[in-house]
């Protein structure tokens, strides 16, 4: 393929990193089934040692996801946890933290549960204020690590005055793209240091593997988290990092599809009388509609809204629906519905949780790309067990 960065997205994501097989022509890079690699005499290598370090699958795959970035370097592992675990092994003791107070709930587990009896301080704020953001910030303060939108109340952080903010005090920035992912917003452009992803979302987008990406252009940057990442060993199989790749390739489709029946639903809820408040960044009422206009291709395919509902009714409807399936994760063709509380933020104490702004009626959308009016109908009918109690 020509240089990643001459050709456009969806070129990008069916090509970048992926030649065909230079010994059968196979279009489909092929899944490389194994650890070792035979070495000409001891030390001549044809590039591959072994495979924790670096395999041909996964080579393709972040090249394949740093080129949907517009980023120089791609790091690929075997889940989103672990690419953030490799972020945070950027850290030691005495180093202060700061990160969005409504971010995903296994990232505020592993920064309170593991990272700070290490040492690391953690200050979790709310990002929409620059302000706040900046009088948090201390001589020790080493990473500003943000989720935009946020999860799940889609927020966004104006990336690029974070990343002004971190430069000027030599602090690090990381974005957490997964909501987003590379088509509707790159971080990198924005001057952001580190993007990072749960693959297992919408780059993977089928709900059949597990993975997670880190892409930068700064190469010293690269050399000390790839180290990481051989050193810990979190890295995917090449088998995982195929699908994944199958998945990369239609990314630009499914963004459009899942955004288009996002922003119906979001308006048809925001008049349901059920209803008392409505999370997507593609309304009018979100308080940052301007920034995302600015800062997002489209608004993405999250929507969170609330039910003036104790966590028994909440956990009620979120159940009752038929196309809607309870689960965890998001991202993939098929609509889910998650109730946070209960469920992915579960690991948040109430008040902490409150506090942060997310109630218990809270249900969160991952919306599919299914026919609209079936997704719309399944809503209807869930939201009507409120009115049957
Ligand atoms: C925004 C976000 N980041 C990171 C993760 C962790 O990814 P994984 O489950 O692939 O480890 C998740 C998982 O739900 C997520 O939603």
């Amino acid at each position: 393929m020509t240089e990643p960065e001459q050709v456009g997205f969806a070129t990008r994501a069916i090509h970048a990193g992926q030649d065909p097989d230079p010994s059968t022509g196979a279009i489909m890079t092929p899944v490389y089934l194994t650890s070792t690699y035979v070495q000409e005499s001891p030390g001549k290598l044809k590039g591959y040692d072994y495979s924790r370090t670096c395999n041909p699958t996964r080579t393709a795959l972040e090249a394949n996801i740093a080129a949907l970035e517009s980023g120089a370097h791609g790091l690929c592992f075997s889940s989103g946890m672990a690419a953030i675990n490799t972020v945070l092994n950027l850290l030691q003791s005495g180093d202060h933290v700061i990160c969005s107070n409504d971010l995903y709930g296994g990232t505020y587990r592993i920064c309170t549960t593991l990272y700070q009896k290490f040492g690391v301080d953690f200050t979790f704020l709310d990002m929409t204020d620059l302000a706040i953001l900046e009088g948090a910030m201390r001589p020790e303060t080493k990473l500003v690590m943000i989720e935009s939108p946020s999860n799940p109340l889609l927020r966004l952080t104006d990336l690029k005055a974070v990343a002004e903010l971190c430069k000027t005090r030599g602090i690090l920035s990381a974005c957490d793209n997964t909501f987003a992912t590379p088509y509707l917003q790159q971080p990198l452009g924005m001057g952001i240091d580190i993007t990072f992803h749960s693959t297992t979302k919408y780059l993977g987008g089928h709900s059949d593997v597990i993975g997670g990406a880190i892409v930068v252009d700064d190469p010293d940057l690269h050399t000390r988290l790839a180290h990481f990442q051989n050193t810990v060993g979190g890295t995917p199989g090449p088998l995982d990092c195929f699908l994944t790749m199958r998945g990369t390739k239609t990314l630009h489709l499914r963004m459009e599809r899942h955004a288009a029946n996002a922003q119906a639903i979001a308006e048809n809820l925001e008049s349901h009388p059920r209803v008392s408040k409505v999370h997507y960044p593609g309304l009018a009422s979100h308080t940052q509609y301007e920034l995302a206009q600015r800062q997002m291709r489209n608004p993405g395919g999250m929507v969170s809204f609330e039910l003036d509902a104790s966590v028994e009714d909440a956990k009620r409807v979120a159940s009752s629906f038929k196309l809607f399936a309870l689960a965890e994760s998001l991202g993939g063709v098929e609509s889910l519905v998650d109730h946070p509380a209960t469920m992915t933020h579960g690991s948040i104490p109430r008040e902490e949780r409150i506090a942060a702004g997310f109630q218990d009626g809270l249900i969160r959308l991952s919306v599919g790309v299914e026919d609209l009016e079936d997704l719309l109908a399944d809503l209807t009918q869930g939201i009507a067990l409120l009115d049957r109690s």
